[in-house]
């Protein structure tokens, strides 16, 4: 087994990327491409927890900019973390990886509800734990829950995997000059008005001191780089 810089780990893996190229819905070459990478990281021995995003099949936040109420819209964007779980818990099972899903949002015909100490246990017997429907609450992004779950289980770093090679000083899909950083500290990213995350989730993260890496999960190889401690995509940390 290769060694594995660190034990547990929460994955946050964004919506729009199971998009692929279709951009939008569940792209079975995109969902493959993040399952196999997954098993990868329990063949390493690294507590897997996953935290999922919905953005490829509802955005709350752009549900209310055309109208809808904020908390309604958010609550679809939640149901569409669920969709994408159980998408995810049924490929990495396909692959005779172990799953648990549970969901902020009772729904017990399909799914655990979140128990903190259930949580830590299925990782501990080396379950991946997909965790659904965000924080449960309107107005929270999914990537706070990441943050929030990722400290209630102790994670020792949160990897977002994104489809650009980390974060860079501009949009790096509309300009090709953008400069990619390698470090930067939580500060920098709100300073900078980098978007990363949201601020709630990046304050969460900062104050917590919980270590962030963002970097490309399109390719094959990276989260298993990322495991291994090489310098890839982008370092956010207290500095
Ligand atoms: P251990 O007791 O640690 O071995 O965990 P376990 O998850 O195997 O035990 P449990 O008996 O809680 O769960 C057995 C199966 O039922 C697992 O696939 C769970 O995900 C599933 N399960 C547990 N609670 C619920 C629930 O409230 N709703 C749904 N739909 N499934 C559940």
């Amino acid at each position: 087994m290769t060694k594995a810089k660190y034990r547990r780990v929460l994955l946050k893996v964004s919506g729009e990327v199971l998009a692929g190229e279709e951009g939008f819905g569940i792209s079975p070459k995109m969902i493959d491409l993040i399952a196999e990478q997954i098993k990868d990281m329990v063949a390493m021995g690294v507590e897997t927890a996953v935290v999922i995003g919905g953005g490829n099949i509802f955005r709350g936040i752009a549900g209310s900019a055309a109208g809808m109420e904020r908390t309604s819209a958010d609550y679809m964007g939640m149901l569409a973390t669920v969709l994408n779980a159980l998408a995810l818990q049924n490929l990495l099972e396909t692959k005779g990886v172990y799953t648990r899903v549970q969901s902020a949002i009772e729904m017990k015909e399909l799914a655990e509800g979140y128990i903190r100490r259930k949580a830590i246990r299925h990782l501990e017997k080396k379950r991946v734990v997909i965790f659904a429907a965000g924080t449960g609450n309107p107005y929270f992004s999914t990537d706070t829950a990441a943050v929030l779950r990722a400290m209630e289980i102790n994670a020792q770093v949160i990897l977002k995997g994104t489809k650009v090679d980390g974060v860079f000083d501009r949009d790096p899909m509309k300009d090709p000059n953008a400069k990619k950083f390698d470090e930067l500290s939580y500060l920098d990213v709100i300073a900078k008005g980098l978007k990363i995350m949201d601020s709630t989730a990046v304050t969460l993260c900062m104050d917590n001191n919980l270590p962030l890496i963002v970097f490309n999960i399109k390719e094959k190889e990276n989260i298993r780089k990322v495991l291994m401690g090489e310098a890839i995509g982008t370092r956010v940390r207290k500095q």
